[in-house]
């Protein structure tokens, strides 16, 4: 049965016309963490913005969740729109993982690659011991474990008292994540497999946006990906934590516009 956005079963923004550009928010926010790249990325482009299953308006997702299983909703996306033309696919963190996915599944239906706040590498043993410890506090105690222990290490230390309507907002964005999300999400991140072979086999461009300070996923993971990527562009952004598109929106929205402006129309494999 052909998908439809009735039998989709996923909320997604839709705005502008143009280049379509999908973006996938980290973890635990929805798509409404790229509230200041709506309005601006969408004066030149089609900007779409899905809620990840369990996050913001989209319904938890019965059953295990994967990676690969995300970045088959964000195809299922363009399908629903009939949007065949390849795509610039961008994702934050634990987005980046699932952009990573979406390059692996299906490079061809992807122009250019936006990899934010992410890295290429699995999980090591420890952290996968902390997904596990982390999933079995959120199903006994809820979401809020999860959003409260990782709120401090999210923005630059001076952001929190300089930028209280980014902290407002962050908080409201994170209220709408559920156990169930959750719980899937980090099941999806403990699984996911290791992308660093992946990245010497990417053909099209990649951009990659780093915040200076962001203490969730150092900064030196940006520069080994662009080490290893043959078609990037690395900015690391100043005053920046683990979320720059909403620390530093008007720098961010100009790099992003500016990569987009100048991507081949054709795709090679
Ligand atoms: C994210 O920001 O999406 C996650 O913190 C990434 C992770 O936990 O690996």
């Amino acid at each position: 049965m052909a998908i439809t956005k009735e039998t989709l079963n996923l909320h997604f923004e839709e705005r502008g016309t143009g280049t379509p550009i999908l973006l996938i928010h980290g973890f635990p926010f929805s798509g409404r963490m790229w509230a200041g790249q709506l309005e601006t990325l969408s004066k030149s482009a089609r900007l779409l913005v899905p809620d990840l299953p369990g996050f913001g308006d989209s319904p938890a997702r019965e059953g295990g969740v994967s990676v690969e299983q995300y970045a088959g909703d964000c195809f299922a996306i363009l399908d629903a729109l009939d949007i065949m033309e390849p795509v610039v696919i961008g994702g934050l963190s634990m987005g980046g993982y699932i952009a990573l996915a979406a390059a692996r599944l299906m490079p061809l239906r992807i122009r250019g690659l936006i990899l934010i706040s992410t890295r290429a590498g699995a999980d090591s043993a420890e952290s996968k011991a902390n997904r596990d410890k982390t999933i079995a506090q959120v199903s006994e105690t809820g979401a809020s474990v999860v959003t409260e222990a990782m709120y401090p290490k999210l923005l630059s230390p001076e952001n929190y008292k300089a930028q209280p309507g980014v902290t407002d907002e962050l908080k409201e964005i994170m209220r709408s994540a559920t156990s169930e999300g959750v719980v899937g999400a980090l099941t999806a991140m403990r699984d996911r497999p290791n992308s660093t072979e992946l990245l010497g086999n990417l053909h099209m461009p990649v951009l990659i946006i780093h915040g200076k300070d962001d203490q969730v996923i150092p900064p030196s993971e940006a520069e080994v990906m662009a080490k290893a990527i043959p078609h990037n562009d690395l900015h690391l952004i100043d005053n920046a934590g683990h979320l720059p598109n909403l620390e530093q929106p008007d720098e961010f929205n100009r790099i992003v516009q500016k990569f987009v402006a100048i991507l081949p129309t054709s795709v090679t494999g």
